[in-house]
């Protein structure tokens, strides 16, 4: 391929899989599978990479991260981001409407929207270009988050046609789609992670993660609603968001025009009852006068637009009776108190339970068994329990008492010095924890036994036959062929998965082996620094520091994981079955000690590697990864485009700068 047949490649990639974005984010009508969408990705990136010079900023393979902010700008807003006033009655919205009608004096219409529960963001286009998204901050400056936002896909990196104006800045809510939400938060409480509190904090927070990529990650999705800039298109409001969908914005199609007040009610009544359909949280309605002239005439007030308001949906909350608690044991042995409720009705669905969190929360609220209790479901999606209604507690109740024992094993709960939730420290002996480890071992990205279900380890556990994941390697077929429902064929392919995940790397052994807070990718990071499973196990506290992204909380986990002897004699044994405890020839031929102690920060494009092959390549040379430049840092990795501003602040502080040839060189 000519450079130039290249370039035109590149253009063409990139406009189809723009076009596909669209149809897929914006206008949820896809016109490809998932795959064919990969394909064209895979094969934009890798053009690339081998022609830089063609990367442009608003390239599609932008959307998959690989930047890291170490600190966010703070940035002026062009337009101040107001506020909306909040109305929670039919009352107060008729009042607004009365101002409106004393305002303006002739005919006029409202537009309503979805009140999007989520984090707004100011997006600015220059001449068809994303150049900056901003977060609201105190309305006056926010922080510049550009990097993270064009990783949203439904966010336009550039325009489609060409009607837009030269310049103009459009708002809307950045959110977490409930789906996303849940399953985030499944699999932080398979790590033992603390979960995420709920929908809007999961977007905002990640929104502000240093690393592009992990935002990538997470789908958060974005709602446009507001237009701003000195040339629009059209009149009114609901007409130029109608044109902004044009462009590639995506709008929320329950925009509606509504000629008064009592036809905004309506909505709102709609609203409050079909809220639980949709697949974001909102909390409210947002009702705005349509037409710009007559925005412009009602004006501001110090806070907020004159022209609009919001309806603030009540928090839904019912009483009910709390019947009893029962004690949850986890995969990682965290107990979760959990309230049983006599079943009551709750946005929508039928609610017999709601968590109680932990010990604390449980003696705050001074809830006991017996009492009538005020359940809300708020942003969360487990209803909790808010409050206790004293006025009805009989008269002979007892405090609740928080478990000393195990509910499953009668060991003594134990709980850490910062930790919220109790712990079950029975990690070789509980049942549930047991059953959950071996179900995490034999899961697809850790061992890979996908001839072995969570039904077949129930069996096995419960007939004795397996007490822990050790004993997985003594089976044989015969063992199994009594259990119920196990014909010839499962025990024989039972048997030949399990001697077939001897095969699988010492990373992937590691995540499988289910410590607490070690996920896929912290026992990756382990495998490669330490190489084997014995100077794993001799690590202490300090020594695990050093490696890149490992903090206090998880290295004291990972030290009090290798005391146990328990846990030794497990690992013994599977050595002694053959599983694999170190890298293997071909992983550790990618690796040395030849960048041992050096601090490297990665800047800008390269042509031979992407930045993610250079961040593994120096983690696997002992090399350590971090986000800006210090006085600790001892090469800046600078490729092309690279941040002027790391570029100053390296020279500042007479850190080496090399290229990317430097770099190979070095590691040989
Ligand atoms: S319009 C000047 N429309 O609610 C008017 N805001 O409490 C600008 N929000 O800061 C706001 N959905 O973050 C508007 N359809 C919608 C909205 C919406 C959610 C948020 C936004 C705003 C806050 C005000």
């Amino acid at each position: 391929m000519t450079k130039d047949q290249a370039k035109a490649k590149i253009e063409i990639l990139s406009k189809q899989l723009d076009e596909h974005n669209y149809r897929y984010y914006v206008l949820a009508q896809p016109t490809i599978s998932d795959y064919d969408f990969d394909m064209l990705l895979e094969e934009l990136i890798k053009l690339e990479k081998e022609y830089p010079e063609f990367l442009k900023p608003d390239s599609p393979s932008q959307r998959v991260g690989g930047q890291v902010t170490k600190e966010f700008k703070t940035v002026k807003h062009k337009y101040p981001m107001m506020s909306l006033g909040n109305t929670y009655s039919e009352e107060e919205l008729r009042d607004f409407d009365d101002r409106i009608k004393k305002g303006i004096a002739e005919k006029f219409e409202y537009v309503c929207e979805l009140k999007f529960d989520g984090v707004a963001i100011g997006l600015t286009y220059k001449d068809g270009h994303l150049v900056q998204a901003i977060t609201r901050g105190d309305g006056e400056q926010g922080d510049d988050v550009t990097t993270n936002v064009k990783t949203i896909r439904s966010i336009p990196l550039s325009l489609r046609g060409t009607h837009y104006p030269k310049e103009f800045e459009i708002r809307g809510e950045i959110y977490m789609p409930l789906k996303e939400f849940e399953s985030i938060n499944k699999e932080r409480e398979e790590l033992g992670d603390a979960l995420l509190a709920n929908p809007r904090n999961a977007a905002a927070g990640t929104l502000k993660m240093q690393d592009s990529t992990v935002v990538a990650g997470r789908k958060l999705d974005c709602f446009l609603y507001y237009l701003l800039g000195e040339k629009l298109p059209h009149q009114s409001h609901y007409e130029n968001l109608l044109e902004a969908k044009t462009w590639g914005f995506r709008v929320s199609e329950h925009m509606a025009r509504c000629a008064d007040i009592d036809a905004v009610l309506k909505y709102i009544a709609h609203w409050d009852n079909e809220r639980h359909k949709l697949e974001f949280d909102i909390d409210g309605v947002v009702i705005k006068v349509n037409s710009q002239e007559q925005q412009r005439v009602l004006g501001f007030t110090a806070k907020s637009p004159r022209w609009a308001i919001s309806y603030k949906f009540k928090a839904e909350r019912v009483s009910t009776i709390l019947e009893s608690i029962s004690y949850q044991v986890g995969r990682t042995g965290a107990i979760t108190p959990v309230a049983n409720l006599k079943p009551v009705l709750l946005a929508g669905t039928t609610v017999k339970r709601a968590s109680l969190h932990n010990a604390d929360i449980i003696e705050k609220l001074d809830v006991r068994v017996g009492d009538t209790v005020y359940v809300e479901k708020g942003g969360e999606i487990i209803p909790k329990i808010i409050g206790v209604d004293v006025s009805k507690r009989a008269a002979h109740t007892h405090k609740t008492k928080y478990i000393t024992k195990c509910p499953e094993c009668d060991t003594p709960l134990i709980r850490g010095e910062e930790e919220a939730n109790h712990y079950c420290p029975n990690e070789n002996g509980c049942p549930p924890q047991i059953k959950g480890k071996m179900e995490h071992f034999v899961s697809r990205k850790a061992m890979n036994i996908d001839s072995l279900g969570g039904e077949t380890i129930g069996q096995l556990f419960d007939s004795g036959l397996v007490k822990n994941i050790a004993d997985l390697y003594d089976l044989k077929k015969e063992d199994l062929l009594p259990l119920e429902r196990m014909a010839e064929k499962s025990a024989t392919n039972l048997i030949a998965g399990i001697e077939e995940s001897k095969q699988v790397p010492f990373n992937r052994v590691l995540y499988a082996l289910g410590l607490r807070h070690v996920g896929e990718t912290t026992a990756k990071k382990l495998a490669y620094y330490f190489k084997n499973i014995d100077a794993l196990m001799k690590a202490n506290v300090e020594q695990l520091l050093e490696v890149g992204d490992i903090g206090e909380v998880i290295a004291k986990s990972i030290v009090a994981h290798f005391r146990d002897k328990k846990n030794i004699e497990i690992i013994e044994r599977l050595k002694n079955k053959g599983l694999k405890f170190e890298l293997s020839e071909e992983q550790l031929a990618a690796t040395s000690d030849k960048l041992k102690d050096l601090t490297f920060v990665i800047s800008g494009v390269f042509s031979k590697f992407s930045r993610d092959d250079l961040k593994k390549l120096i983690e696997q040379n002992g090399g350590k990864n971090v986000g800006s430049v210090s006085g600790k840092t001892s090469y800046l990795l600078a490729g092309e485009n690279m941040g002027p501003e790391k570029l100053k602040k390296a020279e500042k502080l007479g850190v080496k700068i090399i290229s990317e040839n430097d770099f190979v060189k070095m590691i040989g």
